[in-house]
């Protein structure tokens, strides 16, 4: 999704700005700018493509500016083109915006602004907001130094939808505005100079220290300061929050690809998500929460709410709470639940997954639930997000920051994180038993049998040589491995473009077995020793097919009938999908590899969907 970056020092702003944003490529974009204050007055270079494609633009090296704003968007409204690209100016050239999200209204403004005499060279909905800033700016006839702050309240209380925006004026060269509602943005403060980004890691190598805005917040930057005002433009104070991820975990660190190294990343992941929240002989302990043994005792239904990878953490988060709790639990698609008017009142507990803890479906979802009487939980990995400030609790992931768009170790902190969490609700509501104690056991273990299955890389490899060029996949597994599958055939269409389907395998020879002919790649999860059986043999009924096998398995089993075996090690089944998805993470890897595609940003998806 779109991606801002703001500086605003002592230092030429254009190199600190792209830099920014390659660093917010992972996010996903199709065409980049940036806009500066020079003494002349407002520079706008931009173009559709790549954000290195900016060094080629005539004039780019001589720009002087301290100030500026720079974007990489993600088309909505209109194709991606040079006129469409951010930053957007208005009509007299006094001001350049950048925003990410998507103005609602912005036909029914462009009406307005037409009949003002305005016009218009793009088709997106961004460039009515530097119009509109000239507008009220122009009808304002005070002349204190509030008066460019003022045209951006008069315009933003004018905008419905959501957005982050940032904007820069060449009648005040040493001052920047930025407002978000529904949009990410932080604000990182250095030394003599300010930092504006979408997410955290673009500007992490600069400062530490962050602040982060509530809806309709406004805030004017300078070099020595930062100035926070509410909606109705009163003086307010923030806090900073210091970021304690480590700079250089958003570089490669010698990997080739994000992906690659935070597949690797998983064991120190899933061992700082755990980090002390119980030991083999203590209970958990949650120090963000609170809950009651009457709370959980009157709860008549969990629900687990996020999209995509989230979601299928989600489905191995509803498996334990329902195993250990006894609480019905039930997973859904946030861009499903908040239209379609699902029932809850006070009883209902309500847990939003998120890895970015930015996508806007999740949030809805988050505030319909809100209304609606339920108390809400948060599950993030990025402290100080949007969702957080929404929930009525947030717990954290550790996975530190993940940047390449298909998710893995956000996948396997996410489903370890829920099962601790149902072991926290089953010791509160008096469940704990012998099943328990050897379950933290096992939790404990995971980052060793991690890195155990990560030993089976090249056999992966090897497969997925032989597979790279075939046009469909299919992935089964029964009761727990069904989920797992889920989430490898959506990793194999994310980096592969390969078509691929899941499905329980039980239910294969209701349908789907008809799409199996000679040579058909299918994939299966066989790790719940009560199902094993079962799996094997629809597995039989594909094979007889001719259907080309994998298996990833910990049980024992004859392996001479499959084309290749690979052995995971064992644990509980509730924590079983953070070992059987490893090697699934790394066959979707090696494929998109082998096809020569770009493995961190895959076409047309964004890391985080900040838009319905
Ligand atoms: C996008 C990403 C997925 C991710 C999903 C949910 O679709 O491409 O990888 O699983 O958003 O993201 P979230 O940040 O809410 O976990």
């Amino acid at each position: 999704m779109c991606g801002i970056v703001g500086y605003i020092g002592n230092k030429k702003a254009s190199p600190i700005l792209i830099n920014g944003l390659l660093r917010l490529e992972y996010r996903g974009y199709d065409s980049a700018g940036i806009s500066t204050i020079e003494k002349e007055g407002l520079s706008l270079m931009k173009d559709k493509g790549r954000v290195k494609n900016l060094y080629n633009i005539e004039g780019i090296d001589n720009l002087e500016g301290t100030i500026g704003i720079a974007h990489t968007r993600w088309a909505t409204h209109g194709k991606p083109s040079k006129e469409n690209s951010h930053p957007h100016t208005d009509n007299s050239k006094t001001f350049s915006v950048v925003h990410n999200g998507i103005i609602e209204n912005y036909n029914e403004i462009r009406k307005f602004l037409s009949e003002k005499g305005y016009s218009f060279y793009s088709q997106t909905d961004t460039e009515v907001i530097p119009n509109l800033v000239h507008y009220y700016y122009t009808q304002d006839v005070q002349t204190d130094n509030l008066k460019l702050l003022r045209a951006v309240k008069n315009a933003c209380f004018d905008l419905k939808g959501s957005f982050a925006i940032e904007i820069i004026c060449k009648d005040y060269p040493d001052n920047m505005i930025v407002v978000r509602k529904d949009s990410p943005l932080v604000i990182g403060k250095g030394d003599g100079e300010n930092y504006i980004s979408s997410d955290i890691p673009a500007i992490l190598s600069f400062t530490r220290n962050f602040y982060f805005l509530e809806d309709l917040e406004f805030v004017v930057l300078s070099r020595n300061d930062i100035t926070f005002y509410d909606r109705n433009l009163n003086p307010i104070k923030k806090e900073t929050k210091t970021i304690e991820w480590n700079a250089s975990s958003s570089e490669k660190d010698g990997y080739e690809d994000f992906m690659l190294k935070e597949i690797y990343e998983q064991p120190t992941a899933i061992r700082e998500t755990v980090g002390a929240k119980f030991s083999e002989d203590s209970k958990c302990e949650f120090e963000e929460l609170n809950f009651s043994k009457e709370y959980l005792e009157s709860l008549n239904k969990i629900y687990i709410i996020a999209c995509g990878t989230a979601m299928h953490a989600g489905l191995a988060g509803k498996n334990a709470i329902e195993k250990l709790c006894k609480i019905p639990t039930e997973v859904d698609i946030a861009s499903e639940f908040r239209y379609r008017n699902p029932i809850i009142d006070n009883k209902t507990l309500c847990i939003f997954i998120s890895q970015s803890g930015e996508t806007a479906d999740t949030i809805a979802a988050l505030k319909l639930s809100k209304e609606k009487g339920a108390k809400t939980l948060a599950i993030t990995n990025v402290i100080g997000s949007s969702i957080t400030r929404e929930a009525d609790y947030s717990i954290y992931t550790h996975a530190g920051p993940e940047i390449a768009v298909a998710s893995t170790k956000a996948y396997t902190s996410q489903v370890v994180l829920l099962v601790v969490l149902a072991i926290y609700f089953a010791e509160i509501l008096g469940l704990e038993n012998s099943y328990i104690t050897s379950l933290k056991k096992e939790i404990l273990e995971l980052p060793k049998k991690i890195e155990e299955a990560l030993k089976n890389s090249e056999i992966v490899k090897d497969f997925s040589k032989k597979v790279y060029q075939e046009k469909d996949m299919f992935f089964l597994g029964r009761g727990i491995d069904e989920t797992v599958a889920k989430e490898g055939s959506l990793k194999l269409k994310e980096i592969s473009y390969i078509h691929s389907e899941s499905y329980p395998a039980g239910e294969l020879k209701h349908g789907p077995i008809a799409l199996i002919e000679n040579g058909v790649t299918v994939i299966s999860i066989m790790t719940d020793s009560n199902l094993v059986e079962k799996t094997v043999s629809n597995i039989q009924e594909v094979i007889t097919r001719g259907a080309k096998t994998l298996v990833i398995t910990n049980q024992n089993i004859d392996v001479n009938q499959f084309d290749m075996v690979i052995q995971i090690p064992d644990t509980n089944p509730l924590v079983s999908p953070i070992l059987s998805i490893i090697p699934l993470q790394l066959f979707s890897y090696y494929i998109s590899k082998e096809k020569g595609l770009d493995v961190d940003k895959p076409r047309n998806l964004a890391k985080s969907v900040t838009v319905e």
